[in-house]
């Protein structure tokens, strides 16, 4: 969580629901509401890097006419450039419950929390929460604007602040406070991801021990949002130091191409996997990284629920021997050619189009494969063997006119 959430404020009988989570699940997400804490989202999606993230943070309540409107959660994680939040109304119900999540505006929702603590029509007042002294100087204040010793605008901010010193608002200094750490972190975040990795020492294998694999937070939001692609970061020391995405899609999807990837007697419905981006930091290369996301990503499609994904591909520039080796090194085969394919700075760029097969994928039969085919049939009836099968035919036979088994014709026999 970027912020800490605030202490509980609010009627007292509310704190029961302290320290407990609710879960509400769609066809999409479940979500977890926690009073007092924070409301999360998790993508139940089969995907390897499902979104998991942070909602909203508990910050502070909503008042309308002296009634408590709603439960506030801001500072969730980022969602372009700012951060989302969450409204969480409570209403009446049988049993402890949220019944609904919207998100009325992108990045901003909306949790209806059903629960018998607030059926009784006092139950979200505010005055009946505040304690003895803050219930006294609420009564001043009512006193002052009836005297009109305060103005609309005098009443609104004495309420204001009494509200901020009951916690159900968060006070001005704490929010200038909360906003300060919050720059400070980003900073000492942006330090570690911007840091210079040719000063850190050439990696060893050993690294690669203590680096683990996970989907950050707010990492490449239309990457992670989008459930077609599978993407994963390799981190280590919090720094993000190899990257790998990659699109499953159906064969007919492909570009023309790459429309010859599979033998024609594949579905069209078949799919395949395409590693849109592939790539470890400098000082980290050659310690197996990249293997090690490749191998992620092919455990995922060699699962049994991925059995359809027939094969995974990439174009690679002719000159990216590196990226050349470390493919074919993990049994990629050259596939095809294809002249000027990139364009890189105006200029263009011939590649390669790699392919690994998978979950018993062919590619398409070639003139030799063909050749090999007629060749191989052709062995099995085995002509060379033919003269040599009728001279031991023959051979049999002579042996046994020879040992008398087969007897000769007595010559016919001539009466005079
Ligand atoms: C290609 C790239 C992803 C490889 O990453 P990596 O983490 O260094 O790869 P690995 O350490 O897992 O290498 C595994 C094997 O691939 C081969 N390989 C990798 N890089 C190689 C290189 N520069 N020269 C020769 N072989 C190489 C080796 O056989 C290596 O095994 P070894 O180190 O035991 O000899 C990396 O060089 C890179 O990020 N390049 C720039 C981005 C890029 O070109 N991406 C590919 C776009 S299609």
């Amino acid at each position: 969580m970027r912020v800490k959430p605030s202490a509980f404020s609010g009627p007292l009988h509310l704190r029961e629901l302290y320290g407990k989570c609710f879960t509400k699940t769609d066809d999409s997400y479940k979500y977890e509401f926690c009073p007092f804490f924070n409301v999360t989202q998790h993508e139940q999606s089969l995907r390897w890097n499902p979104y998991s993230g942070v909602l909203g943070v508990w910050q502070e309540w909503e008042v309308h006419n002296n009634t408590l409107r709603a439960m506030v959660l801001r500072e969730g994680d980022t969602c372009g450039d700012r951060f989302r939040t969450v409204r969480v109304i409570l209403k009446c119900g049988n049993k402890s419950e949220v019944t609904n999540v919207t998100e009325p505006h992108t990045c901003d929702y909306q949790l209806v929390f059903h629960t018998p603590l607030v059926c009784h029509p006092h139950a979200l007042l505010v005055y009946p929460s505040l304690n003895t002294s803050l219930q006294e100087e609420w009564d001043l204040i009512e006193g002052r604007l009836l005297n009109e010793e305060l103005t609309k605008q005098g009443y609104e901010k004495s309420i204001r602040r009494l509200f901020e010193r009951a916690g159900l608002y968060m006070s001005e200094a704490k929010r200038v406070e909360q906003k300060k750490k919050i720059i400070a972190k980003e900073e000492h975040d942006d330090e570690l991801e911007t840091g210079d990795f040719h000063s850190l020492e050439k990696c060893s294998k050993q690294d690669v021990k203590k680096m683990f694999f996970h989907y950050p937070d707010s990492w490449f939001e239309a990457i992670t949002s989008n459930t077609k692609f599978y993407s994963l970061a390799a981190i280590f020391d919090t720094r993000i130091i190899g990257i790998i995405v990659s699109e499953v899609k159906r064969r007919f999807k492909c570009n023309r191409e790459d429309a010859d990837i599979l033998a024609s007697s594949f579905p069209l419905s078949t799919e395949v996997a395409y590693i849109l981006s592939l790539g470890v930091v400098e000082t980290f290369r050659r310690c197996g990284i990249a293997s090690l996301l490749l191998n992620s990503l092919l455990s995922y499609l060699l699962s049994a629920d991925q059995n359809n994904c027939k094969a995974i591909y990439l174009h690679v520039l002719t000159t990216n021997v590196s990226a050349i080796r470390f493919y074919e090194r993990q049994s990629f085969k050259q596939h095809s050619f294809l002249p000027y394919y990139y364009s890189i700075h105006a200029s263009p760029h011939d590649a390669y189009c790699y392919v690994l097969y998978i979950n018993g994928g062919q590619p398409p039969w070639t003139f030799t494969d063909y050749m090999k085919h007629i060749g191989d049939s052709l062995a099995r009836l085995q002509p060379c063997l033919l003269p040599q099968r009728l001279l031991l035919t023959a051979q049999k036979v002579w042996r046994r006119v020879i040992t008398g088994t087969i007897a000769p014709k007595p010559p016919p026999v001539h009466h005079s």
